[in-house]
């Protein structure tokens, strides 16, 4: 246990030198990044400042069950969430898709009004933005071949070729236990290369694991969690009256049971 706490702790060191590095506005050794900064617009949407009654939401949608493409549409659970809110403004909901790096410079340029990416609290982030209140409990689990049987838990993965979304935080986790990350713009890929034997491990947020394994017999989830952490929507730091707005409409949406409903569409309970 001792160990996991070091490595914790070395992680958010990770973390805060990464976000030292902010303005560069993505990660160094991004070697398996092709499309970054890809940014697919949904809607007839213009580029630029946000204005009016439009409330830009900033995602990765490379992130199921949180947010997927379904055809050409963006959904999930982050998106109804989102929308959920929105609408609660009286504004109407934009999703703008981009690379998970980018949500945060988004959201400080003024390009987008929210981020909404199944995005984990972290002391580092908060020193760039300001987070509402948490929505979603999640955790960070290994997926490895389905007919590994020498890793079963987080300490077997210690110097293992890691395979992680570039900018997430398994990429920080996986970076503090080992030497050889592979980082991908999308787990898919980094599920895909797992599968292919070019890495041992994948790590990556617990449901998305869950759905992205579901979709490929050639590996398996550990149930062991290494990290608990919470989901909740960045806002530009400073902006206590936006925050204090979505928290409202968060707490009516965990009151009136609409968001445990729109979870259990998306998520089916074991
Ligand atoms: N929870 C992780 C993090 O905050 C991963 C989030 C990735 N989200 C996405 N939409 N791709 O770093």
């Amino acid at each position: 246990m001792k160990k996991y706490l070091k490595a914790v702790f070395a992680f958010a060191m990770t973390t805060t030198m990464l976000f030292a590095m902010a303005g560069c506005g993505s990660s160094p050794e991004a070697n398996n990044v092709e499309e970054q900064n890809t940014e697919v617009t949904q809607g007839e949407g213009t580029e630029g400042e946000t204005t009016g009654d439009v409330f830009v939401m900033a995602t990765n949608a490379e992130f199921p069950p949180y947010e997927f493409y379904e055809g050409q549409d963006i959904v999930g659970i982050d998106v109804e969430i989102a929308r959920a809110v929105a609408e609660s403004m009286g504004k109407e909901l934009k999703v703008e898709d981009m690379a998970f790096d980018s949500i945060i410079p988004a959201i400080l340029s003024g390009k987008a009004d929210i981020g909404v990416a199944g995005m984990t609290v972290t002391e580092d982030r908060k020193a760039s933005v300001d987070f509402t209140d948490t929505y979603v409990k999640a955790s960070q689990v290994i997926i490895i071949k389905a007919d590994n049987t020498e890793i079963t838990g987080a300490a077997d993965v210690e110097g293992k070729a890691i395979g992680v979304q570039l900018g997430t935080t398994g990429d920080l986790y996986a970076s503090d236990v080992t030497d050889t990350v592979e980082r991908y713009n999308k787990g898919f890929e980094a599920v895909q290369a797992l599968a292919q034997g070019k890495i041992d491990a994948v790590i990556i947020d617990d449901q998305v694991a869950k759905a992205l394994a579901a979709d490929n017999a050639d590996v398996k989830v550990l149930d062991e969690p290494f990290t608990e952490e919470e989901y909740a929507i960045a806002v530009k730091k400073g902006n206590t009256e936006l925050v204090e707005q979505i928290n409202a409409a968060l707490a009516e949406l965990k009151e009136s049971g609409k968001l445990q409903e729109i979870v259990d569409k998306y998520i089916t309970a074991e």
